[in-house]
């Protein structure tokens, strides 16, 4: 089978779209294509960040295995992942379980961690009625508009996640650590923690504050150019100016109400996750401003067609969701390079 690429939007290198020559393409043709062109699709990925595949049918979780199994990719287990999501079948993910109405802000995947994955594979089941598009957004020229001296302050102090996971799921917390760790025992989730370099403290509720630090940037390991690659924004109390900048006004209002009784009320446990400086120190919120507006000067977004299939590499871009009507349904595997 043959492959026709072209840029899917004029003003940036991704996503490249990829579509069968023929004007007739199938998932098992496409992963016999990944299979003998391991190189080609390795180097698309380098060039352009993200490829979306139009036109294969890649709309179940069998077919999206066959791609990333054909492609050479190996799978990372979502374990100590924040986001609410179910294993579908394989190592194929629900994209996020989390209620339609809630927005995703950009991230690159597990970048709270020391064990990310190098690349995610999205496939598009079910598009929703509208809204629910993964927009996505270049980190190196994220990192090119933030300031200097942001970038050397957080260079040098780096990040730290604290995170209070509840035994049960909350209405402040979706995923409890039984489901984030996928097992009841706490040595194993000591183990798990103690691998990743996680500081893990168990609680008297039942629940356990789980403190990393990560760096901010980081050099891709093929490119080595420098990427913005953290999630200080996602956790920071400001988020109501993420809400408020996407229009959900309510939400937003709602959101700056947490963060005065936050402030108010510093031991009620209100920010289950948050980030500050590797030091302690707070990030302050002129400085989350500038950071969230380079990301989003950075940011496209596309509509899901069914069967469309978006390979990214999950250093080079940031993902999100955007909030949607109807039903929707978006696959996912965590992808690593072989070693
Ligand atoms: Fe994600």
């Amino acid at each position: 089978m043959q492959i026709e690429c072209k840029p899917l939007f004029e003003d940036t290198r991704f996503p490249q779209l990829i579509t069968p020559k023929s004007g007739q393409g199938d998932s098992a043709a496409l992963a016999d294509w990944a299979g003998a062109e391991p190189a080609q699709l390795r180097a698309l990925l380098l060039e352009h960040g993200a490829l979306l595949f139009r036109g294969f049918g890649i709309h179940n979780p069998d077919a999206l295995e066959a791609f990333n199994v054909a492609a050479g990719f190996g799978h990372l287990p979502y374990v100590r992942g924040v986001s609410p999501r179910h294993l579908v079948k394989g190592h194929v993910y629900t994209a996020t379980d989390l209620k339609n109405i809630y927005p995703i802000p950009l991230h690159n995947e597990m970048s709270y961690t020391r064990t990310f994955p190098d690349a995610i594979s999205f496939a598009c089941s079910e598009p929703p009625k509208s809204g629910g598009e993964t927009p996505l957004a270049d980190m190196s020229l994220v990192l090119e508009r933030i300031p200097e001296a942001i970038r050397s302050e957080f260079k040098d102090k780096q990040i730290l996640y604290v995170q209070d996971v509840p035994e049960k799921v909350t209405r402040l917390v979706p995923k409890s650590w039984p489901q984030m760790f996928d097992t009841t025992d706490r040595a194993v989730v000591d183990a798990a923690c103690e691998k990743q370099g996680i500081e893990a403290t168990w609680k008297a509720d039942g629940g356990v504050r789980l403190k990393s630090v990560c760096p901010a940037i980081v050099n891709h390991p093929k490119t080595k150019r420098p990427l913005w690659f953290n999630q200080a924004h996602v956790y920071h109390p400001s988020f109501a100016e993420e809400l408020w900048r996407i229009g959900l006004r309510g939400m937003a209002i709602g959101a700056a109400a947490l963060e005065f009784a936050a402030r108010r009320f510093p031991d009620a446990g209100l920010y289950p996750h948050r980030t500050c400086f590797g030091d302690g120190s707070t990030i302050c919120r002129r400085t989350m401003h500038i950071i969230r507006d380079a990301i989003w000067q950075e940011t496209r977004q596309f509509s899901w067609q069914r069967g469309d299939m978006l390979l990214i590499d999950n250093l080079q871009l940031a993902h999100g969701r955007t909030p949607f009507r109807g039903r929707r349904s978006v696959l996912a595997s965590l992808l690593v390079e072989p070693n």
